[in-house]
């Protein structure tokens, strides 16, 4: 479901406004009494873009391919209260058991990129792309992508990708097929197979707005179709941000997440996902130096946790997710005294024959080892 979805259900219900002004150590105590009351009933896995003001609360963090994992692993939570985005609490509901309910603490916790790729206009597209390459595409979906895109391409037999197994996905696609389309996120796909050796020339872009395809080489020699998405946090890390951090600093590193532009990843020193660049961070020396190209509430964490090293925002004038810091103390409380009042809020539900085929897609990337 798209955010838009989402919003103009009328069932959606939002959080009460007394909770805007209740003090901080009283929620605090309320969060930590709820969660010692429930237990191993209750489980809040919280993503690494999280405030600190929810992360102190998390019982896991982990990065995309983590919490999926984490939620195909809990069997004993009744209650997943999931800190992250609305795509990321679908997931862990297809992939939780029937017993268990995925909760979702703000609704308006989406993914912009997520919501660049409908199914109308995904339909469309293959529709398009199979008339002029027939048989040989494979479709991949980052998992920043609606339970419908997923489910789309568990239809046609892909798989869904994260930023810590790209390349694995893409090595197995290519197995299978000739031709890859890559949904949503073009920098991840075109970064990820560029890695893999695909030349530039060799990935065309599909525009789904305009419903044509972008490229000015022969179809035969088209390997990665990149749907037209990408992530507006990430994309505002620029070639100007490098030049003039490696000029102040000659010694200093540069690591961003895969979802920065082409130009941005291939001037940088290092990329990877979340886990990688908070991994990458705590395995460095002492007095290393480090700009790193992600979102503000990570690169705020792991500068507090590292005062030995140098740490800095690739763009010093960088905004958090916006989305994800929907997710706040006040929602995280809200969403647990619903559960204790019997009426939980919230509720991810994704239809049954959508789960269906998303399963297959996010069951073919589980399974690659
Ligand atoms: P990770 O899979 O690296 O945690 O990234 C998720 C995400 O939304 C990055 O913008
Ligand atoms: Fe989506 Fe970008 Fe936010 Fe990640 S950082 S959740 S891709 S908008």
């Amino acid at each position: 479901m798209s955010m838009l979805d989402v919003l103009a259900n009328h069932h959606t219900v939002m959080m009460p406004d007394e909770y805007k002004h209740r003090f901080v150590e009283e929620m605090r105590e309320r969060v930590s009494d709820i969660k010692r009351a429930y237990g191993e009933k209750l489980f809040i896995p919280g993503h690494h873009y999280q405030k600190d003001e929810v992360i102190q609360f998390a019982d896991v963090t982990g990065d995309s391919l983590q919490l999926a994992q984490l939620a195909t692993d809990n069997q004993k939570a009744e209650y997943i209260v999931f800190c992250g985005v609305h795509f990321m609490a679908e997931t862990a509901d297809m992939l939780s058991k029937q017993h268990q309910q995925v909760l979702l603490p703000d609704m308006r916790a989406g993914c912009s990129m997520a919501d660049m790729a409908n199914k109308k206009q995904t339909d469309r597209a293959w529709e398009h792309l199979t008339s002029l390459f027939g048989e040989t595409i494979l479709p991949l979906t980052y998992v920043n992508s609606t339970a419908e895109i997923k489910a789309f391409v568990g239809r046609h037999g892909g798989s869904t990708v994260t930023s810590s197994n790209a390349k694995k996905v893409l090595e197995w696609a290519f197995t299978r097929k000739e031709r890859i389309l890559f949904l949503p996120d073009q920098h991840l796909g075109r970064n990820t197979a560029f890695d893999l050796g695909v030349p530039l020339e060799q990935m065309a872009v599909w525009d789904q707005i305009e419903e044509t395809l972008i490229t000015d080489q022969p179809l035969d020699h088209i390997k990665v179709i990149l749907w037209k998405g990408h992530c507006s946090v990430h994309e505002k890390f620029t070639m100007k941000n490098i030049e003039e951090t490696r000029k102040r600093d000659l010694d200093i590193q540069i690591l961003v997440h895969p979802e920065c532009t082409h130009e941005v990843v291939r001037a940088s020193d290092l990329s990877g996902s979340t886990k990688f660049i908070i991994d990458t961070i705590e395995q460095a020396p002492a007095g290393s130096k480090w700009a790193i190209g992600t979102e503000m509430n990570l690169v705020k964490r792991i500068k507090g946790r590292h005062s030995d090293k140098h740490i800095e925002s690739l763009n010093p004038d960088m905004c958090p997710c916006l989305t994800m810091n929907r997710i706040d103390l006040p929602h995280l409380l809200w969403t647990l005294e619903s559960i204790e009042k019997g009426e939980p809020v919230g509720s991810i539900q994704v239809h049954e024959d959508i789960t269906k085929e998303a399963l297959l897609a996010l069951n073919n990337m589980l399974h690659l080892k």
